[in-house]
């Protein structure tokens, strides 16, 4: 793919510019509890393109999973992770994230965060797919917000932690092959930025946005990710996209996620006969991988002529579930589905990307400076489909490892101010489009022909016409965070869509329906993508 190496034109000379120990791009749990866990007074930027508290993590709902039970073990949840990522994890990876939970989930509730109690001083801990022991920690079903509130007041009240919201980071600065610092555009302003650093943190979650239904915010469009491919890094496993099986489908709203831990609770799986279907598909029935169960409840659609099936809790009292999901009670009520009595609507949508910036386990891309962490990152942990409740606890487990490492870094380096970063002229021009069109075109041929069932024909046809986008706009001025949105989702829909073409197999979420099986000989292996 021909891209331009950065997004806009700059003159640094011309610029307003800021200068800190380390930048944090993004503030999901990764980025904040990243920023927070840097040892000293270190002087660190969190930028954000929308409020603080508007990310991935906020909307989380089942919890953390953490093996504290006295029958469960590091080593069994090893084993589920394992499962669960298809023969694509990466085993060392997956070690370091099972072993430090729990010194990580002990540090978090320094932060005053109220997990539920089964006892006073015991957490309680659920079940969620795919886990062989119940070890999901949660905060009633706002287990995200309960989190995400509690980091960023501990930000706020930081003095060393300067968090720039509506700050849109545009593009990694490099210089050789060493990160020099972030282009960023101020919202309110409308001006172009420098926030120069030899180190940045790309923490900016996932791309669900690619996709027409999705339990992402309106934020998650691959920005980091984006970025990081135009600097050099690599990207890896990008055709892993799972799809949450449960999300609600009512005519306003397709996107509220219904947690698998209400199918941890026992919730049952009907199609619109009112079949249960799942004992047809896998052992573990409702509780098998996502990816089984997202593929099972599409093919129930399918025979059925129906856009969705149903979740069936109403066996549960009213107190307990209203209770235990507070927030997924009353949003149901709100569109008059009372859950104690009703069947929910339900259809599967977007939920995760397996795959991003290439880690190793320290966080480190291979620009020298450059970590990834949480969502944008792809370390392996999670291989072809990720275990439910891996992802917050990914964010904590190497949010805190490359704090420690950024902390040793800056101890050995020599202070002084980062070198100014060359400008960049393109000859990029005007040109007019629909812009919104364009959005949704992408999002409905990524659902339809990149989504949860793929053939070579289809993806090959998404190719095409994204291609096509590609040349009608690639040479346009951006000027605006639309713009710049934009511009990320052609990209990354342009390498998801080509890993996915490239790997002829089925593996976890990506299933391909003329490479049905997986093939351990050719495929058990990552794609990288680079510049
Ligand atoms: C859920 O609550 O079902 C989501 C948990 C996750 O994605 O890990």
């Amino acid at each position: 793919m021909d891209i331009f190496r950065y997004l806009v034109d700059f003159d640094p000379r011309e610029m307003e510019k800021e200068y800190y120990d380390a930048v944090i791009i993004g503030s999901g749990i990764a980025g904040v509890y990243t920023a927070l866990e840097i040892p000293g007074e270190r002087n660190i930027a969190i930028l954000t393109k929308e409020s603080i508290d508007m990310s991935n993590s906020v909307l989380a709902q089942g919890g953390i999973a953490v093996s504290l039970d006295k029958e469960d073990s590091p080593e069994l949840h090893f084993k589920d992770t394992l499962y669960a990522g298809a023969g694509l994890c990466d085993e060392e990876s997956v070690w370091v994230l099972v072993n430090e939970a729990a010194f990580n989930i002990d540090r978090l509730c320094g932060f005053g965060i109220n997990f539920d109690q089964k006892s006073p001083g015991e957490l309680a801990l659920s079940r969620e797919a795919a886990h062989s022991k119940n070890r999901i920690i949660h905060a009633g079903d706002t287990t995200g917000k309960e989190i995400c509130d509690k980091l960023i007041s501990g930000a706020r009240a930081k003095k060393n932690i300067h968090i720039k919201e509506r700050t849109f980071a545009l593009d990694l600065l490099t210089e050789g092959n060493s990160a020099r610092g972030v282009l960023a555009f101020d919202e309110s302003s409308s001006a172009y930025k420098l926030y120069l650093s030899g180190i940045v943190v790309c923490a900016t979650g996932g791309y669900g946005q690619l996709y027409a239904g999705t339990t992402n915010p309106e934020v998650a469009t691959g920005d980091g990710i984006s970025l990081a491919y135009r600097a050099g890094a690599e990207l890896m496993d990008l055709e892993f996209v799972q799809f949450h099986p449960t999300v609600l489908y009512h005519p306003e709203n397709k996107n509220f996620l219904i947690s698998e831990a209400v199918r941890g609770e026992g919730a049952l799986l009907r199609n619109i006969r009112n079949e249960r279907f799942m004992p047809r598909y896998h052992e573990l029935a409702e509780l098998a991988p996502r990816d089984v169960v997202a593929r099972a409840i599409t093919r129930e659609m399918e025979k059925t002529g129906a856009d969705h099936v149903y979740l069936d809790i109403t066996f549960k009292d009213r107190e307990y579930l209203e209770n235990r999901f507070p927030n997924i009670f009353k949003t149901c009520l709100d569109y008059g589905i009372d859950i104690s009595r009703d069947y929910i609507p339900i259809a599967p949508a977007e939920h995760y990307c397996m795959g991003g910036i290439k880690t190793d386990t320290y966080g480190r891309t291979n620009i020298n400076g450059f970590f990834a962490c949480g969502e944008a990152a792809c370390n392996g942990i999670h291989g072809a489909n990720r275990l439910a409740s891996n992802s917050l606890l990914e964010g904590l487990v190497f949010g805190h490892i490359i704090s420690r490492e950024i902390g040793r870094l800056l101890a050995a380096r020599p202070g002084g101010e980062a070198s100014l970063p060359a400008g960049y002229s393109s000859g990029r021009r005007d040109r007019w489009m629909d812009e919104s069109e364009v959005r949704a075109d992408i999002q409905r041929t990524m659902t339809e022909k990149v989504g949860i069932v793929r053939d070579g024909k289809g993806l090959a046809h998404a190719r095409e016409k994204l291609e096509r986008y590609r040349t009608q706009l690639g040479h346009r001025r951006n000027e605006t965070v639309r713009h710049f949105e934009l511009q990320n989702m052609l990209l990354l829909a342009g390498l998801v869509t080509e890993s996915a073409l490239e790997r002829e197999e089925s593996r976890g979420a990506h299933y391909r329906r003329d490479f049905e099986k997986t093939d351990d000989v050719r495929w058990k292996r990552h794609i990288v993508k680079r510049r």
